[in-house]
């Protein structure tokens, strides 16, 4: 028998829904064997005292996209780069369709620019603006080419659908067995409640979080359930941050709407009092939908231990602090209603989940597996090559350091943003080493692969996340 390129010895294998200690040998970039005291390899890797894990999956983030004014800090090479220092080995972020132009254009467009450029392994999801006639007719070549997953909008100008426009992305979506992924805020009480504020004065950061009420949120997570369940199609509700929201969610899942739920690390750890920081710091904290409340901040939790939440994504959108096409103004005072949207989080998304989450004792670590990796596999069409360490999957795997302590700051990061929104939050639990199809890309602090060896993915069948369901 040919000899293994690798070996991974001595380390605790996680899965997402077991645990054993075992070594893993590598051939041609895939585990082939799991087994005590495997012999040989090119190359031995110690993983005594490290919990091995399959590589995260980032299945929202923004990179090189194009928002306006507003310009994006990281392309495919700094995204993945530091998606890949935090225990990542695919992401998936946005193909944007500019109004009035051809959805299939703007993918190849997007397939362009990260050709040859990424750290990490990628695919990435259509964002439909504008479902004309026409854009509709393109849809099924490029969900079978491998975009299964389309976003929409239900708020924002220049990306918001009406009702009618979803329901006709859902029926093709429905058809061609596709998932639609969800920004489900209501567009008009958003609208309704940022003229009020904006007629008192009140326009600092901190209003954001006012202007976009959980009511809206809420509202438009009601709204699109039913939408769903009348089409009977698949859909995502991507960054859900409320309480109710998640019990809307949890109520639909038990009546067998096909509905996955997906919060993000913003909506665990931050609150609406980051958006009221002195000075401008306010600014490094809006997004949408905006950090709530302690209440939030559990009920986030809760789902995420009972099953409502089966993907926990970065939904990374590096918008600079600084500089033009940043969040503060070139002059005069911030406006909430000109801060781009966004905060970044591709490098801090698993280490916050496995501090708060693992080490806090809120949930074990098979379940961090599950909502940081394997989930994101199974509904997006990767499994089981991707998510999951078992003979026959592609070797993605990081060595995680269960006791590591590190105190989060933009001087340690390798985004190219220019301030991370955790500064000064310490974790335990960090990556170690991060292998991209056997290949080690990062080690211990350093970048260890070119551009160029992560490779597009294209999404395959989707399969159901074997996770506890809503109880
Ligand atoms: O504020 C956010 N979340 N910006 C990124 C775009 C989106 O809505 O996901
Ligand atoms: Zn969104
Ligand atoms: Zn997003």
């Amino acid at each position: 028998m040919k000899d293994f390129d690798t070996v991974i010895y001595g380390g605790q294998v996680v899965n997402s829904t077991h645990t054993v200690t075992c070594d893993i040998g590598i051939v041609d970039g895939r585990v082939v064997a799991l087994g005590e005291h495997l012999e040989g390899g090119q190359e031995r890797i110690d993983a005594n005292n490290l919990l091995v894990l399959p590589g995260g999956i980032d299945s929202h983030v923004h990179l090189a996209q194009p928002s306006g004014s507003a310009i994006m800090a990281d392309d495919f090479t700094s995204g993945t780069k530091s998606a890949a220092f935090g225990g990542n080995t695919l992401v998936l972020p946005f193909a944007l369709q500019p109004v009035g132009e051809s959805l299939a254009d703007a993918v190849q467009a997007y397939q362009a620019k990260a050709q040859g450029k990424a750290l990490t392994d990628y695919s990435f999801h259509p964002i439909i603006t504008d479902p004309t006639e026409p854009v509709l007719r393109e849809l099924p070549n490029i969900i079978r080419s491998g975009h299964r997953s389309l976003k929409i909008f239900m708020a924002y100008d220049g990306l918001k659908l009406s009702d009618r426009q979803i329901l006709d992305v859902f029926a093709v979506a429905r058809r061609e067995k596709a998932l639609v992924m969800i920004h489900a805020e209501n567009y008009d009480m958003i609208r309704f409640a940022t003229e009020a504020l904006a007629s008192d004065g009140k326009l600092a950061p901190k209003y954001h979080a006012a202007a976009h009420a959980m009511a809206a949120e809420e509202e438009a997570t009601n709204r699109i359930l039913a939408l769903a369940e009348w089409m009977n199609v698949a859909i995502a509700i991507l960054h859900v941050s409320t309480r109710r929201a998640i019990e809307e969610i949890r109520a639909a899942q038990r009546q067998g709407v096909q509905v996955f739920a997906e919060t993000c690390p913003q909506y665990l750890v931050l609150t609406a009092e980051d958006l009221d920081r002195p000075g401008k710091e306010g600014a490094k904290f809006v997004c949408s939908p905006p950090p709530r409340d302690p209440d939030s901040q559990a009920a986030c939790w809760e789902g995420l231990k009972n099953g409502v939440f089966a993907l926990f994504s970065s939904d990374h959108c590096p918008f600079r602090f600084e500089g033009a096409g940043g969040k503060q103004p070139t002059s005069g005072e911030l406006d909430f209603r000109s801060i781009p949207n966004g905060i970044p989080g591709i490098e801090t998304r698993l280490p916050i989940l496995f501090s708060e989450g693992v080490t806090a004792g809120k949930i074990d670590v098979n379940r961090f597996v599950a909502v940081s990796s394997t989930n994101h596999a199974r509904i997006y069409g990767f499994y089981p090559k991707k998510g999951l360490i078992a003979v026959g999957a592609d070797a993605d795997i990081v060595l995680w350091d269960p006791s590591q302590r590190v105190t989060i700051s933009q001087r340690i990061l390798h985004h190219d943003c220019d301030y991370t929104p955790y500064e000064g939050r310490q974790v335990t639990g960090w990556p170690v080493r991060t292998l991209l199809g056997g290949k080690t890309i990062v080690h211990e602090g350093s970048l260890c692969a070119e551009p160029g060896v992560g490779q597009f993915r294209a999404q395959g069948t989707p399969t159901q996340p074997h996770v506890q369901q809503a109880a």
